[in-house]
């Protein structure tokens, strides 16, 4: 009995054109569109590290959080939670793979960036050129890289790019 019912829907099926109720979309043209651009080299631009204190301020919320709408504080001067056409403005979340001065709830996957000016810059083991490109574009430095690009996809701008490399580089 079962069988002969199956039987029936499939020819039922078989038989019915649903050749206009299905839609296909071009799944290729779709992750192309999504894709990212090649990675490039991203010139630091001039004065771009800085010691200004807005500037610090501003990347180390961008670093501390994930978004503007679940941070507990109010963004710095120059930041807002939402963009111009409403959404709301994603911030790095850098703490999910950074440990860094006074960082909470950090991963690991990223290599720590504590006393980062000592370690990394005074040593001169990196330059300001180096540290923008890692956070514009990692994919230039390491084309299997884990960390997010921030750059070439507009989550962020050049100059919250320089936020970012002036807060890691700051005194703490
Ligand atoms: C998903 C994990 C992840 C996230 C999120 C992430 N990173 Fe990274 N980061 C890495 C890894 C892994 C490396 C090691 C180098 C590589 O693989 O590219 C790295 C390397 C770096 C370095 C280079 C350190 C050195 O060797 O001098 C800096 C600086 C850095 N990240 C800053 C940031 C900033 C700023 C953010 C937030 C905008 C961020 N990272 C978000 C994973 C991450």
């Amino acid at each position: 009995m079962r069988k002969i019912m199956m039987l029936g829907i499939a020819t039922f099926l078989g038989a019915a054109d649903l050749s206009t109720a299905i839609e296909s979309p071009d799944a290729k043209a779709i992750l192309l569109k999504d894709a990212l651009p090649a990675a490039k080299v991203h010139t630091m631009p001039a004065g771009c590290l800085t010691d200004n204190a807005a500037s610090i301020a501003r990347g180390n919320y961008i670093f501390h959080n994930l978004n503007g709408k679940d941070a507990k504080e109010n963004p710095p001067e120059g930041l807002t939670r939402l963009l111009p056409n409403g959404k709301e403005k994603q911030m790095g979340n850098c703490v999910a793979c950074h440990n860094i001065e006074g960082a909470k709830g950090y991963g690991n996957i990223g290599p720590d960036l504590t006393n980062y000016k000592a370690l990394y810059m005074d040593s001169g083991a990196r330059t300001g050129q180096f540290l923008y490109q890692q956070i514009a574009d990692p994919r230039k430095d390491n084309p299997n890289t884990h960390m997010t690009v921030n750059l070439a996809n507009g989550l962020f701008s050049e100059s919250e790019v320089c936020d970012l490399m002036s807060y890691i580089v700051s005194k703490k």
